[in-house]
């Protein structure tokens, strides 16, 4: 296919080698998106898709907007690049104040990264570099959670949890275990907002705790609600009872907060929405509307001093960083992003419309396909019955009917998933599911 208005170069599909995506079928039927502003996307030709999933969970405050381009286009006439190791420029420390200030208390330190990915693969060093540093450097080894999504590096895919992702890469990194999943779709398919069933599953940790010996265990990392595999949420008591164990036994908690970071359940993160304050928080997307690559590991000030004052004055404390750490463009849309999402007060926005969102979800309920609905904040998750011996497809040609019929949704497997920008209105919610409604009326 050659693609219309070529800048330099005629341009075909057929150079760019797609990430997570079924490039000979995409380049057989793709979908293209060329201009975006506020809950819409418009492909080549000028139709209008309303974007049901913020992106990829990212654009919370909702596409172009001014401010965050303003700032952008400013500071890349200002000053392009500027290096992060042993120098400095203004706006990465005034970046790093701005997340420090939404971020749980007692969680002041920040971390540049370029991506959650990389805030993974940070994040387990640091925990790893936190104990040696307090002397017990026989504490390395990480466990995450089946159907856990941490991004694609080393750590992050081993850590990770879902079994397609880890095939053809097993045990990258050594020192790795998993708690089970908590989805529970006999218990509780349907449940609105956090399950009832399941708190039990964190009992598990306590086996593998016991299993390993804790004094070889560095950390557990899980999403505080599980976005990638399916959106998954946890059951009501199950973080506190992780915390707790953590707690007991020494191993700090990362939660990783890549999708659920920056108001997507209604507070900045959901550290805040469950009371429940981990070690490390990882985070991107969000963090400046996804305008330029950026992440963060947001830490608790005990590990930065730990880490910190375990070095000899004048040496690198932590032997780690990215060329792009804290580049200047990502951060003068950290916080023009940042700025934004105070001056409309959209984290207590998608607080309110959280019970719209839940009850338009639920009304899918007699949809064709559809075996359960799950919902917290502005997050959706539809899974539908999977075809016999063809898994995953019926979720593909919903996606793609839906994008036909304009409405952006993300499909995993035959879990349709819905996070749209934050600044969303009833009537975007209200097309959005029927859109879906029609959709699945159609699919075989
Ligand atoms: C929870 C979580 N962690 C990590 C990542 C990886 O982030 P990135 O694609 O920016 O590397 C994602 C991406 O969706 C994510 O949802």
């Amino acid at each position: 296919m050659k693609l219309e208005n070529p800048s330099v170069h005629a341009a075909t599909l057929e150079h760019f080698w797609m990430p997570f995506t079924a490039n000979r079928q995409f380049k057989a039927t793709p979908r293209l998106l060329a201009r975006a502003e506020g809950m819409f996307y418009w492909t080549p030709e000028g139709r209008e898709v309303l974007d049901g999933t913020a992106g990829l969970w990212c654009v919370n405050a909702g596409h172009s907007r001014k401010p965050i381009v303003e700032a952008v286009q400013k500071q890349a006439a200002t000053m392009d690049y500027a290096p992060p190791f042993n120098m400095g420029h203004p706006l990465a420390f005034q970046a790093a104040t701005a997340v420090a200030r939404v971020a749980p208390a007692g969680m002041e330190r920040v971390f540049f990264t370029n991506s959650g990915s990389e805030s993974a693969d940070t994040a387990i060093k640091m925990a790893m570099a936190y104990h040696r540093a307090r002397g017990e450097p026989s504490r390395r080894i990480i466990i995450g959670r089946e159907r856990g999504y941490h991004g694609v590096n080393i750590g992050g895919t081993t850590v990770g949890g879902i079994p397609g992702n880890r095939k053809a890469f097993p045990a990258m990194m050594a020192g790795v275990d998993h708690i089970r999943s908590t989805h529970d779709l006999a218990r509780n398919a349907f449940s609105k907002g956090q399950p009832a069933h399941g708190a039990e599953f964190a009992d598990e940790l306590e086996r593998l705790v016991a299993f390993h010996d804790p004094s070889n265990i560095a950390a557990v990392i899980v999403e505080p609600m599980a976005g990638s595999a399916g959106v998954l949420i946890p059951p009501k008591g199950y973080l506190d009872k992780l915390a707790a164990t953590c707690r007991k036994h020494g191993i700090l908690l990362i939660f990783d907060e890549v999708i659920t970071g920056f108001g997507r359940l209604g507070t900045p993160f959901a550290a805040h929405y469950f009371n429940i304050t981990p070690d490390l928080l990882t985070c991107a997307k969000a963090i400046n509307n996804a305008a330029i690559p950026m992440g963060a590991v947001i830490a608790k000030n005990e590990v930065y001093d730990t880490i910190t004052n375990a070095a000899p004055e004048g040496a690198i404390e932590f032997l780690h960083g990215y060329t792009y750490s804290a580049h200047p463009m990502a951060c003068s849309a950290l916080l023009a992003t940042q700025k934004l999402y105070v001056d409309e007060q959209l984290f207590a926005r998608a607080q309110a419309m959280a019970p719209k969102f839940e009850a338009a979800l639920h009304s899918l309920k007699d949809a064709r396909h559809v075996i359960d609905i799950r919902n917290l904040g502005i997050v959706g998750g539809i899974e539908l019955e999977p075809r016999a011996g063809a898994v995953g497809r019926r979720g593909l040609e919903a996606h793609i009917r839906c994008f036909e019929a304009g409405v952006l949704v993300r499909s995993t497997g035959d879990i349709l998933a819905l996070s749209p920008p934050l600044i969303i209105e009833d009537a975007h919610i209200e097309r959005i599911v029927e859109t879906i409604r029609t959709a699945l009326a159609g699919l075989e």
